[in-house]
C-alpha cells in the first residue's frame, strides 16, 4: 500500500476534518501518502485532488468545522446530472471514476459520508474500487453502526438551544418549540430533549396526535408550569397525515429531493390555540451542522480515522468502519445498504434507504417515557 484517497461527500458535518486527521496521521505513521479528493465524488469524477499532509494543508484543523477537502451534496455518479445540447439529461459515469482511482494508483479511497455515500462506495467497490465507508451524518441514521459523526455536535448544539429558550420561555410563559434536523429519523429530537429538559419530543417514527401534546402542557400549567418546552423533528407528522415540505432542492437524482421545513410553526399554532399559552417556533437548520466538533465527535472522528486506515492495511475493503456496543468494528458495506441492492439506481436519503430509525424499544424512548416526555402518542 502507498497511496490512498480521502472523499468527503454529502451534507457536511462537524468531524469531517477530525476524521481526515485521523487518516492522515495514521497513514504518514506507516509511509503512506494520502490524498483528499475535493468535493466528493464530484472530485473523483473530474479527478481533482490534492496531497494531504499533517504538517502543511492537513494541520489543526481538528476543531474545523466544515471540510478542508470540500464535499457535494449531488454527485450520484451512477445517475450525473450533465447539460447537453440545451438540456438536463443524467448519466452513468462511474466507469470514469473508477478508471480516475486506478490511474492514479489510489490502492484505497476512504468515503467519508452517509447512506448515499455508502450505497455509491459499495457500488463502486463491485466496479473494483478498494474503498473503506466512514460513517456521517448528524441525523445518526446510517444502518449498522451505533452513532455517526457530526450527531453528537448536533446534538450539543440543540441541548444549548434548549437551555436559552428554556429561560425565555418561563419568563414569559409561552410555550417554546424547537425544530431541528432529522428527515426520517428523531434521534437529535429525542436525545436533545432529555439533554435540555424538553418536555415533548415528536419524531418521525412516531406521527403525533396534537391532542396528547397539548394534554401535557395542560397538565403542566394545572401543576404550576406556564411553560414548556416542545422538540420537534423535521420529519415529524401529524397522526394520518404528511411531512411538511418547505421546497425542493436539488441534489442529485435518486435521492428524495423534498426540502423538509415549517412542522415546527405548525405545532407552535396548534399549541397555542389548544393551551392558551402563546407559542414561538425557534428553527435551528444549519447551526446544527457547522463549527466545531464537541469533544466527544474529535474524539469519535479520529477513531473512526485511524480505524479506517488500519483497515486499509489489514487489506479489509468494501467495508464501513462502524462503533458497535462501543467497540470500533467493521461491517460489509453489503449489509449497509440493505435490500436497496441494484447498482447505481438510487442514491440516498429515499424510502428505499437502509436507515437507522429510532425503534421502541431503544433506551432513550424508554427513558423519555419514564421520565414523562410526551412523544405525542
Ligand atoms: O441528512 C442530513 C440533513 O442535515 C437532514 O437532516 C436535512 O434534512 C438535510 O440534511 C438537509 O440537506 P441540504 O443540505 O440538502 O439542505
Amino acid at each position: 500500500m502507498e497511496k490512498v484517497a480521502i472523499l468527503a461527500n454529502g451534507g457536511d458535518v462537524s468531524g469531517f476534518n477530525a476524521v481526515i486527521r485521523g487518516i492522515v496521521k495514521t497513514a504518514e505513521q506507516n509511509n503512506i501518502k494520502c490524498y483528499g479528493i475535493i468535493e466528493g465524488y464530484k472530485g473523483l469524477l473530474e479527478n481533482n485532488f490534492v496531497e494531504l499532509n499533517s504538517y502543511t494543508n492537513a494541520s489543526g484543523i481538528l476543531d474545523k468545522g466544515g471540510s478542508i477537502i470540500g464535499s457535494s451534496t449531488n454527485a450520484n455518479v451512477f445517475n450525473y446530472k450533465v447539460e447537453e445540447n440545451g438540456e438536463t439529461v443524467y448519466k452513468d459515469l462511474s466507469d470514469i471514476c473508477v478508471e480516475n482511482a486506478k490511474k492514479d494508483g489510489f490502492d484505497c479511497i476512504f468515503t467519508l459520508g452517509g447512506d448515499g455515500t455508502q450505497k455509491s462506495a459499495r457500488d463502486l467497490y463491485l466496479k473494483g474500487l478498494n474503498v473503506i465507508g466512514v460513517p456521517k451524518t448528524i441525523d445518526n441514521d446510517v444502518a449498522c453502526t451505533d452513532i455517526t459523526f457530526g450527531y453528537n455536535t448536533a446534538v450539543s448544539v440543540a441541548m444549548e438551544a434548549l437551555d436559552r429558550l428554556h429561560s425565555t420561555g418561563e419568563t414569559h410563559h409561552r410555550v417554546m418549540v424547537l425544530e431541528v434536523m432529522g428527515r426520517y429519523a428523531g434521534w437529535i429530537a429525542l436525545e436533545s430533549a432529555i439533554a435540555g429538559g424538553g418536555d415533548v419530543a415528536l419524531i418521525p417514527e412516531i406521527p403525533f396526535d396534537i391532542d396528547k401534546v397539548a394534554d401535557k402542557i395542560k397538565e403542566r400549567i394545572s401543576k404550576g408550569k406556564r411553560f414548556s418546552l416542545v422538540v420537534v423533528a423535521e420529519g415529524a407528522m401529524p397522526k394520518g397525515g404528511e411531512v411538511t415540505v418547505k421546497g425542493t432542492r436539488d441534489n442529485g437524482s435518486g435521492v428524495d429531493n423534498t426540502k423538509l421545513g415549517g412542522i415546527g410553526e405548525k405545532v407552535a399554532a396548534k399549541l397555542q390555540e389548544l393551551t392558551g399559552l402563546e407559542a414561538r417556533n425557534t428553527t435551528l437548520g444549519y447551526m446544527q451542522r457547522g463549527g466545531t466538533p464537541t469533544a466527544f465527535d474529535r474524539v469519535l472522528s479520529t477513531k473512526y480515522g485511524a480505524k479506517a486506515m488500519s483497515l486499509a492495511l489489514e487489506g479489509k475493503f468494501g467495508v464501513l468502519a462502524v462503533l458497535k456496543n462501543g467497540k470500533l468494528d467493521s461491517v460489509p458495506l453489503e449489509d449497509v445498504v440493505g435490500e436497496n441492492k441494484k447498482i447505481g439506481a438510487v442514491s440516498g436519503n429515499t424510502k428505499e434507504s437502509n436507515l437507522r430509525r429510532v425503534t421502541m424499544d431503544d433506551d432513550l424512548v424508554k427513558t423519555a417515557r419514564c421520565i414523562g416526555i410526551c412523544l405525542g402518542d
